[in-house]
């Protein structure tokens, strides 16, 4: 799941397991380093975390250069054989490697034909064979080497290579898989993203699909498989290094919460026009008369980002009356999806990195869709593949779990259907309402923050559960979504979400007094439906927490969230934020692993 590399004057241990360290929010069970220098090629590896690796190591474990991985088990258990760097049988060459490669059975069995034994179960073992078997039939260095040895792998990519007959370089190849390169004075690093170079150099350079590189001390070359040079130029990354920084906060999740007045303002920032109340949107790339002339918006995403596409689906729908609907990347790319060229896709994605949503952007755009892209990560993979877009300049999101991206991804969708609903039936005075409204948000979100500890006493009122519902009608129901999907993910609590008028269809049939019920209720003009939605679970014995806009009385609520007022359609927003809040504060009383919660991955690049 993580791949770092170093060449240069410095021990490259110790650089590697910081990168590793910073990649270590991505989720892995299994680490491991290769270094390359005099004396031959050295490998370690555990199943655990990265602490453990650094636990592990022999003061002998010096030189460079170095690679290192975290890894997410895809073929083959979690276990030190499996983990990575995967060795030649020789052991001269070293590959980390993630991905999926298609054709590893093949492979292996060609390979075992040829009398070569394996020692893991993984896909990734049969390349650092094959570059073995390419030095044999007489390739003269290691790129000639990798390249001949890719040539033979199906499937998706990003690798690291080094050979200890070659210990001045790196090489490194693309196909599916990110894989930049940093540049620093008179050393290079290499890192499937730029977390891990947080604190080493801001000056990266992004391979594209079917590109390598050879990276020494002095620099790199980018060459693709046949051989043919690439220029590339190296881009300035200007993340704030404290962004990722955990400070005195007990987990990142908790700190990304609090950040999201900031986030918010970030994303609003030089996007907003008082004087014609429009937003700006300039890396969009789209004409006023483009933007007038598609009929239909889709948006796809995965997880939490494709609950915030929900949400941003009703804003379009709302403020720019265009009919646009949600939809599962990892769903819409397997079912031959009808394109049509009237429809402006959206690709959500905090990481710019997830397969599923990449896979769809791709097969859209084979089909000649135009796709922009909401993303956070600045030069990943889906924000270089769409035709524009919109950055969320949330800052690094850590913790597996996506919260202030979420809050981010609906803000930026706000701007998106000012934009698109100003130049087409919103009227002024209506931009200048939902304007006020996104300008609040920041303050708003800082009063419900200040709750806090009052939440953390609800949850602990639910950890014992058997369950929970999580309910809510039109813009409360992906709201109802995304907070049923954060309890589960860190908390382990079992956590189902249902539209309000669904329950009857089915669920209620679970509701009793040991499964309690999450309930967003605005102050809407659905408000009297939600409340009798609210009497059917009452009258179960479920207990009920309210997120709404004022105290319920007892005979509809348990326990009511009240928070502040905005906009109807901006209420989204807000009323996610507490169940953000009770989810932390649910898996801190069961002491879960809260940034890193079991069997996930921040972004998830294999399928
Ligand atoms: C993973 C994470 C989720 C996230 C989803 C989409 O499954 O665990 O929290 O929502 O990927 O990630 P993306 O980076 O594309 O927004």
């Amino acid at each position: 799941c993580g791949i770092v590399g170093y060449v240069g004057p410095q021990d490259a241990a110790p650089i590697l397991l910081e990168g590793l360290g910073r990649l270590e929010y991505r989720g892995y069970d299994s680490a491991g380093l290769a270094l390359a220098g005099k004396g031959g090629l050295k490998v370690r590896k555990v199943s655990g975390r990265v602490a453990d690796l650094a636990a592990d190591l022999p003061a002998r474990f010096k030189g460079s250069p170095g690679i290192g991985h975290t890894r997410w088990a895809t073929h083959g258990e979690p276990s030190t054989e499996n983990a990575h760097p995967h060795t030649d049988t020789a052991g001269r060459i070293a590959v980390v490697h993630n991905g999926i490669i298609e054709n590893a059975d093949e492979l292996r069995a060609k390979l075992t034909a040829d009398g070569v034994e394996f020692a893991s179960q993984t896909d990734t073992e049969a390349v650092a064979h094959l570059v073995a078997a390419a030095f044999a039939a007489g390739a003269v260095d290691l790129e000639q080497a990798v390249r001949q040895a890719l040539r033979q792998v199906v499937g998706a990519y990003g690798l690291a290579v080094v050979d200890a007959e070659h210990p001045d370089r790196v090489v490194v190849a693309r196909n599916g898989s990110p894989v930049l390169l940093g540049v620093g004075e008179k050393e290079m690093f290499v890192a499937s993203d730029v977390a891990a170079l947080i604190g080493y150099t801001r000056q990266v350079v992004y391979l594209d699909d079917g590109e390598l590189a050879t990276v020494t001390a002095g620099g790199y070359r980018t060459f693709t498989l046949d051989d043919r040079a690439v220029a590339k130029s190296p881009s300035w990354i200007d993340w704030d290094v404290v962004g990722a920084e955990i400070g005195d906060h007990a987990h990142y999740l908790v700190k990304e919460i609090e950040e999201q007045p900031r986030t918010i303002e970030r994303a609003l920032k030089g996007r907003i026009d008082e004087r014609f109340t429009t937003a700006h949107l300039g890396g969009l790339n789209m004409s006023v008369r483009e933007a007038r002339e598609f009929r239909r918006v889709k948006i796809l995403g995965c997880g939490s980002a494709c609950y915030a596409g929900e949400l941003g689906a009703q804003l379009i729908e709302d403020l720019a009356r265009v009919p646009a609907s949600a939809e599962a990347a990892s769903e819409f790319r397997y079912r031959n999806p009808v394109v049509e060229p009237d429809t402006l896709y959206v690709a959500v994605s905090q990481s710019g990195e997830t397969i599923d949503t990449l896979a769809a952007v791709q097969e859209l755009q084979r089909k000649g869709g135009r796709v922009i892209g909401i993303v956070n990560v600045v030069g990943s993979t889906i924000a270089r593949q769409v035709d524009g877009g919109i950055y969320l300049h949330a800052g690094p999101e850590m913790s597996v779990a996506a919260t202030k991206s979420f809050t981010s991804t609906v803000t930026a969708f706000a701007l998106l259907a000012l934009h698109l609903g100003r130049i087409r039936d919103l009227s002024p005075e209506q931009g200048r309402r939902i304007i006020a409204g996104l300008n609040a948000l920041p303050g708003q979100i800082t009063e419900i923050l200040g709750q806090s500890d009052a939440i953390a006493e609800v949850a602990k009122e639910i950890v014992d559960s058997r369950g929970m519902m999580f309910v809510g009608r039109r813009r409360g129901w992906p709201v109802a979504r995304e907070g049923a999907q954060k309890l589960k993910e860190i908390s382990y609590i079992h956590a189902e979400a249902y539209p309000c008028a669904e329950l009857k269809h089915g669920p209620l049939a679970l509701i009793s007094p040991e499964m309690p019920t999450v309930a967003v209720v605005p102050d809407d003009d659905l408000l009297e439906k939600n409340t009798s939605t609210l009497s059917e679970i009452k009258a179960r014995k479920g207990p009920v927490i309210a997120v709404a806009h004022r105290e319920l009385p007892a005979d509809l609520a348990d326990r009511t969230l009240v928070i502040p007022r905005n906009e109807p359609e901006l209420d989204p927003i807000l009323l996610s934020v507490p169940l953000q809040i009770l989810a932390y504060h649910a898996a801190v009383a069961l002491e879960r692993d809260v940034d890193k919660p079991r069997n996930l991955a921040k972004s998830v690049t294999v399928e």
